[in-house]
């Protein structure tokens, strides 16, 4: 008999090299413990299935074989039995189970909900088997169904999320291509002596699927490879120097970072009329840089507050300026 169970994943920001992080650049990632995907499974006398209440859908194991939540959590028992010692083969319908995915995370806000989903229903088939996944399987299970949801994801968001701690990630690049997934975050600062700075996260409102994004920029790279090498060479740059700001507490050297980084982003052709003018608010309202974080063409910035109460000053430029959601 199935055990009842309940596992959780958080969402993420990235802080800055999103885009040039699919070509084997660097970024920095952040996660964000207070958002959350749940995936909650109770004993049933029917086949396994998936209810997401939160869109109204049920994907059954018998059903949606093709789909990607059933293929994760076939692929998660696996792992688990596999891990265990347990009977391998019997597949995922024979499990009488009924898995209800929730979440706190807007989707196509950039904010790591495909992730933390995957990440969530992963770990918790995985534990109705009797198996806790290391962080190291947890992000190579939701790195598969993120390739079915965004074609050639770098990794970045299912390792901040497996991990659930502020990663330094770059993936191997052989030539043209993405090599091996090399997915362990490094960790920015192993003293642990990072004091995370004062973010402040704005949504535009506008939800735009991260694959269309990646999908534009590499039909861009295949028809300019030179200078799109060249702006990802440049981000990269911006990265490595961040990641020292970051470790020296240097905040007003990060902000100009920020803000260069969005520059860069905008030439690739990645922000938006919206995204550009709350970075404007947010700079003209002191913010120390902003950029957008993400996919981009929507979602969210972030801008860089002097300290928690210039953050909720931050935070009411931002929704006068006609962001939806300010955190
Ligand atoms: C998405 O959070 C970040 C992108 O760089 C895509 C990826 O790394 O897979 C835009």
């Amino acid at each position: 008999m199935p055990r009842s169970v309940e596992r959780s994943a958080c969402a993420k920001i990235i802080l800055c090299g999103e885009h040039a992080v699919v070509y084997g650049r660097p970024a920095i990632a952040f996660p964000l413990s207070h958002l959350r995907a749940r995936a909650r499974i109770e004993p049933s006398d029917r086949s396994f299935r998936v209810i997401a209440p939160d869109i109204d859908r049920i994907y059954t194991a018998e059903g949606d074989t093709g789909h990607s939540l059933i293929r994760l959590a076939a692929a998660a028992l696996d792992v688990a039995r596999a891990a265990t010692r347990q009977q391998a083969g019997l597949p995922l319908a024979a499990l009488r189970a009924e898995l209800t995915l929730t979440s706190d995370i807007p989707s196509a806000a950039h904010l790591g909900s495909s992730a933390a989903v995957s990440v969530a229903v992963a770990r918790a088939v995985a534990a109705c088997a009797g198996y806790e996944l290391t962080p190291a399987e947890a992000s190579a299970l939701a790195f598969e169904a993120e390739k079915l949801h965004h074609g050639t994801p770098s990794g970045i968001d299912n390792t901040v999320v497996a991990w659930e701690q502020p990663v330094w990630f770059a993936r191997a690049w052989q030539g043209d291509e993405a090599g091996a997934p090399e997915i362990e975050p490094i960790a920015i600062d192993r003293s642990d002596a990072v004091r995370l700075p004062d973010l402040v996260i704005a949504d535009t409102g506008l939800s735009t699927p991260t694959r269309i994004a990646v999908s534009d920029v590499r039909r861009g790279w295949q028809s300019d490879r030179a200078a799109y090498e060249r702006l990802f060479d440049q981000i990269a740059e911006v990265v490595s120097a961040s990641r020292q700001a970051l470790i020296a507490g240097d905040w007003p050297r990060l902000g100009r970072l920020m803000d260069d980084n969005h520059a860069l982003l905008s030439e690739l052709g990645v922000s938006c009329a919206e995204l550009d003018a709350l970075c404007e608010a947010a700079r003209k309202a002191g913010a120390l840089g902003a950029k957008l974080s993400g996919g981009g063409r929507g979602g969210n910035m972030i801008a860089l507050a002097r300290d928690a109460q210039h953050a909720a000053l931050l935070r009411e430029h931002l929704l006068a300026a006609g962001a939806k959601r300010v955190m």
